[in-house]
């Protein structure tokens, strides 16, 4: 495969631009009070890099780290938590405003709650926090995973007490599989991704993310200049661009969205522009296994095409670099233990500062001295084996 660095830029300058009021203040304000209920929350930290900012030419760069999140080493718990509790509360007739960790442990609910099943599929991340999040409520959960997944992420996922397994098929195969288990069995599909006739769920899941958003901007303490977001399916960084584009409007900061060339759907639709969703099939095998989905959501794309600025394409070591970096900080910089889908977006800015066959990149995203760059780190070593090859060993050295 020809691996390299691809980008493309699209302008927003004429048309009507989609709806994203489903991530304004009202919706942020009910996902963060609902976080907050619960007895494992805190904020991740938000580690400011002022040595590797210095050291590359820019302005900042700080990266919220993930890993920290709930205790399941990545960000996902945040959507599941959030749309499950949203699934219940409706089952059982409850207002918004009771929609807590609180009131959904009273003995009463409980027991009603015991014949919901969740199911899902999942390269691991997101059935962890389904795991989690059927756990935390008492209910049983199916999690497919796609062929040759971590053996230590499925680990994990049992580990929560939930029914998990690896299938024969792709990411979006599994997506298929579990839909037609949910119709057969009268389960439960708590999806990250949006499919016709299926896409309440999946926005509950982006409006959990938008925790994130609020969190890191309040640790921030001013306006970035610049996000990096990785996408797999999108749900994440649409879910966070719908934040800003409804929170700021034309003074949000430019956003470009990262992805592994082997799984690049969001970056073909966008350079395509035709309208049409471009999907990548067959098996994938990027180290990036989060971000290893072939069709991007119906949904997440509608936000990203008219808010996200820039769609870029990196090979592998662009993730191993980014793994390196945050894992070997500079002087006092903190350390960030960074899984390869959470420090892709680091290792692209790194390269876009060093690389000056890039510079004609760096000087359309508009990349300088002046930059305030906010990363988000979605994942810590959820494959810890993987995680030392690529740190200790130097699997996917840079060029
Ligand atoms: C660690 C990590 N980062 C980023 C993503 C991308 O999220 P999305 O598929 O919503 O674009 C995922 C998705 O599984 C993930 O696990």
């Amino acid at each position: 495969m020809n691996e390299s660095i691809k980008a493309v830029h699209l302008a927003h300058t004429d048309g009507e631009l989609s709806d994203v009021s489903a991530f304004g203040s009202g919706a942020t304000a009910r996902a963060v009070t609902f976080h907050r209920s619960l007895p494992v929350y805190e904020p991740t930290p938000l580690a400011d890099l002022k040595c590797l900012a210095a050291g590359l030419g820019l302005g900042r760069i700080a990266v919220k780290d993930e890993s920290k999140r709930f205790g399941l080493n990545a960000f996902k718990g945040l959507g599941t938590s959030y749309s499950v509790a949203r699934y219940l509360a409706q089952y059982l007739d409850l207002p918004e405003s009771e929609m807590t960790y609180e009131t959904l442990q009273k003995p009463e609910y409980r027991e009603r709650l015991r014949g919901v099943t969740l199911v899902t599929a999942t390269d691991g991340n997101h059935g962890r926090g389904i795991a989690w999040a059927a756990k935390l409520f008492g209910l049983f959960a199916h999690v497919f995973m796609p062929k040759g997944s971590s053996p230590e992420r499925l680990a994990n996922i049992r580990g929560l007490g939930a029914e998990a397994a690896f299938t024969n098929y792709n990411y979006d195969d599994a997506v298929r599989y579990a839909a037609q288990m949910a119709k057969e069995k009268g389960w439960v599909l708590i999806q990250d991704t949006a499919f016709e006739g299926y896409t309440e769920i999946p926005l509950r899941i982006m409006q959990g993310y938008t925790t994130l958003a609020h969190e890191a901007m309040e640790q921030y303490d001013d306006m970035p200049t610049h996000i990096f977001l990785q996408a797999g399916v999108g749900s994440l960084p649409a879910a966070i661009t719908g934040y800003f584009a409804t929170h700021y409007g034309e003074k949000r900061p430019v956003i470009t969205i990262v992805e592994p060339n082997r799984a690049d759907c969001i970056y073909r639709t966008a350079a395509a522009s035709d309208g049409e969703r471009h999907i990548v099939t067959g098996e994938i095998n990027s180290i990036m296994a989060g971000l290893s989905c072939g069709e991007p959501s119906p949904i997440a794309w509608e936000i990203l095409k008219d808010y996200a600025d820039h769609f870029v394409s990196v090979p592998e070591w662009v993730a191993a670099k980014g793994m390196r970096i945050l894992g070997n900080p500079l002087d006092d910089d903190p350390r960030v233990v960074s899984g390869e889908s959470g420090a892709v977006t680091t290792g692209l800015v790194a390269e876009l500062m060093q690389n000056r066959s890039l510079d004609y990149l760096r000087d359309r995203i508009g990349l300088n001295k002046d930059s305030r760059i906010l990363c988000i780190s979605t994942e810590g070593d959820t494959d810890r084996t993987n995680y030392r090859r690529v740190v200790w060993d130097g699997l996917y050295p840079s060029y």
